[in-house]
């Protein structure tokens, strides 16, 4: 339960990693997924179908669950969607390694329909064209676990990134081309215990709030430049 020693100045210009020692799991999500037939929300599905169609992909198979037609009606039946078994939202996608491109295009506007989302993967599909604020909507309150690794995401994090995204306990940003500092509004996700940045381009140092994060069972492995 270490804090995050603060007075060595680090740097964390290319590369910087925090480790957790154990492991996360989303609880309620196993549960919650795929437990009863729900029927998704239409504007939420239209979001996803909206989502796939910027989307290009290398196999017809990949997502071909996803469509308009009425037999596919319900969205919480597509792959690497899961829906709350009550309410009926959205509460996972995960793409993660599936062949889908942007094509250097923008995604804007952001994901901002599916903000009942608990976990979101995204890792390993190239999203080159785009930043954190033309993906992610500032308004996912539920967000536990979030993976853009390895995404060709660019930009800097927003300056207030986490400042709504507070249930937050999992991030990985590495292994991208983001810029820029590292946001002190990260303080605000005091769940967090895993946070991976490395591999990106920041400038400065690791902000002071990171001393809030008192969950986060670190070992920071920084430096070089
Ligand atoms: C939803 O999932 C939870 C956790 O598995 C379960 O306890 C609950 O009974 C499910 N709800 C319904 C309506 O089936
Ligand atoms: C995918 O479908 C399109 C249109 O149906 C077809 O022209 C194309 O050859 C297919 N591509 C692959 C990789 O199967
Ligand atoms: C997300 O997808 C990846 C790749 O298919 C899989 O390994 C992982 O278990 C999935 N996560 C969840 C929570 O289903
Ligand atoms: C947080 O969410 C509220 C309510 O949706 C919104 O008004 C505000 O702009 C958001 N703040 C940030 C920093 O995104
Ligand atoms: C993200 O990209 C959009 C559209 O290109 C731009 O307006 C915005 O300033 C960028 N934001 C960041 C944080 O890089
Ligand atoms: C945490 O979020 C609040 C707004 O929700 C903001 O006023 C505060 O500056 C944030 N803290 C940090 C360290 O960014």
């Amino acid at each position: 339960m270490s804090r995050l020693s603060l007075q060595t100045a680090i740097t964390v210009k290319s590369f910087l990693l925090v480790y957790l020692l154990g492991s996360v799991v989303v609880s309620h999500l196993d549960s919650g997924v795929g437990s009863l037939k729900t029927k998704c929300i239409d504007e939420e599905r239209r979001a996803l179908l909206k989502f796939k169609d910027n989307l290009k992909s290398y196999n017809n198979d990949t997502l071909s669950s996803w469509g308009y037609e009425e037999e596919k009606k319900d969205c919480c039946s597509w792959d690497g969607i899961g829906c709350d078994n009550i309410s009926g939202h959205v509460i996972m996608l995960n793409l993660s390694h599936l062949q889908l491109s942007t094509g250097g295009k923008s995604l804007n506007p952001p994901l901002t329909e599916l903000h009942y989302l608990v976990y979101l993967d995204l890792s390993g599909i190239d999203l080159s064209g785009n930043n954190i604020s033309t993906l992610i909507g500032n308004n996912m309150f539920s967000l536990q676990h979030l993976d853009l690794s390895s995404t060709q995401l660019e930009g800097s994090i927003p300056e207030t990134f986490g400042n709504n995204m507070t249930s937050v306990s999992y991030l990985d940003l590495s292994f991208g081309y983001l810029t820029g500092p590292i946001p002190n509004s990260l303080g605000n996700m005091t769940l967090l215990t895993h946070l991976s940045l490395s591999y990106n381009d920041f400038t400065g140092s690791i902000p002071e709030s990171f001393a809030n994060l008192e969950t986060l069972h670190t070992s920071i492995l920084a430096g070089t430049s």
